[in-house]
């Protein structure tokens, strides 16, 4: 199986007319970057929001804006452009476009390949709230749905023409993940490998508090961690994320438990047992001020600097690993080394009592601390292997697979 669920598949991206189109070239980008080819239809009002020039340099094609163009539909005529896309993505979806598509109507190029189309269709609404809350609107949405049209989105929150509400097209990483969605369950009809397992995780950075307004943190992004939450979900795994603060958004399918310490970490780990599998992520802060202050440090001048006086974390991988009682059949740690990866890795497994340890470099010239990839080395017990340089999303589906087939190869063991 390919690195990446969406490795080759096709997609026929339709952009209409919202200020939410330039988040669209986004999208475009990072499908590609997960080995999906693109397609774009550009509607005429589309056109005043991003150029058709910038969406053919993102897709690498070109950009189809025009029903009638004799040269487009010698090249492919509309017919073929829908018939030949694996799924068709609609973003954003204005209220325009929703309710052409629930009318049947069929006017311009993106309406007609829309309605020439067999194959599943996922819109992202984006327009005024107003708009969105209209009992039209709502009326060609309930309309949209039970075609079987899927939806994400729309998003609550401030919009381009200063109200708040419904109606913010969501943002390109969860259009991402209900794409990816549709494919895992294209992949896994009746659920995945991971049916039936419990597995949590923890990602994300700690915070630990000096005072009410300061805190020490580190610069994990929790990517990786929020990568593998959605690949074992997709697999059809109950999932339980346990996340530090981070600016992700909660991965479709996944239960979420944020916490800003080390201590809420474990607490919240603790709380979430038992697990078949537990997968350690976290960068928690090995330590913590030993109190923190209520009130504010105030600086007074003329007086020395505060000296932080720190006490030791619980270490959450070690816990999980050595529990008496409701241990998880397998717990996965990482180990992010700066020199010496293997050596730091072996050592780290056996002290903490994990089963496998995914070790990676995080010296600074790698740019893994925040960046898309990441290469690693899983070590078992049985010895290292060494995985290829992969976006942190294959890095995740790769070890959410790996842990599919060690379940199935102990049970066939049995
Ligand atoms: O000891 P070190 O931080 O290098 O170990 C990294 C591994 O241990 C990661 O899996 C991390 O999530 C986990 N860890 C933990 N609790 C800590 C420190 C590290 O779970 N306090």
């Amino acid at each position: 199986m390919s690195d990446t669920l969406l490795m080759g598949r096709r997609i026929l991206l339709v952009i209409g007319g919202g200020i939410a189109a330039y988040k669209s070239l986004e999208l475009i980008r990072r499908l590609k970057e997960r080995g999906a080819s693109v397609r774009a239809i550009l509607t005429s009002a589309g056109e005043h929001f991003v150029t058709p020039l910038s969406v053919s340099s993102l897709t690498g094609d070109k950009v189809y804006t025009d029903l009638f163009s004799l040269t487009d539909e010698a090249e492919m005529g509309h017919i073929e452009l829908s018939r030949d896309a694996d799924l068709l993505v609609v973003a954003p979806a204005t209220a325009d476009l929703m309710a052409k598509m629930a009318h049947g109507l069929a006017n311009d190029l993106a309406s007609t390949a829309l309605l020439a189309t067999d194959k599943k269709v996922l819109v992202a609404p984006a327009m005024n709230v107003r708009m969105w809350l209209h009992p039209a609107t709502q009326r060609n949405f309930e309309t949209l749905l039970a075609d079987g049209v899927d939806v994400v989105g729309p998003n609550e929150g401030d919009m381009a023409c200063g109200e708040y509400g419904p109606g913010r097209m969501a943002e390109p990483a969860e259009i991402l993940a209900a794409i990816e969605s549709h494919f895992a369950e294209l992949a896994f009809p009746g659920g995945g490998p991971l049916k039936g397992k419990r597995i949590l995780i923890t990602s994300g950075p700690t915070h630990e508090p000096i005072d009410p307004v300061r805190y020490l943190a580190n610069r994990s992004s929790g990517k990786q961690g929020y990568a593998i939450a959605q690949a074992v979900a997709r697999l059809g795994a109950e999932t339980v994320l346990v996340s530090g603060p981070t600016n992700l958004p909660n991965p479709p399918g996944v239960t979420v438990k944020r916490v800003e310490t080390a201590r809420e970490m474990l607490a919240a780990c603790e709380a979430a047992l038992p697990a078949d599998i537990a997968i350690c992520a976290a960068a928690v802060a090995d330590w913590r001020v030993a109190s923190d202050a209520e009130q504010k440090l105030k600086k007074q001048p003329g007086e020395q600097a505060p000296a932080l006086m720190l006490v030791e974390n619980p270490d959450i991988l070690a816990t999980l690993s050595q529990l008496k009682m409701n241990r998880p059949a397998l717990v996965i740690g990482f180990a992010a080394e700066t020199e010496k990866v293997i050596d730091h890795a072996v050592a780290k497994r056996q002290r903490k009592g994990c089963d496998w340890i995914v070790a990676n470099d995080v010296s600074p010239a790698t740019g893994v601390m925040g960046g898309d990839l990441n290469t690693v080395h899983l070590i078992s017990r049985e010895g290292q292997e060494d995985w290829p340089l992969l976006p942190k999303q294959a890095v995740a589906e790769r070890l959410a697979r790996r842990i599919a087939d060690h379940f199935s190869t102990s049970k066939a063991a049995e």
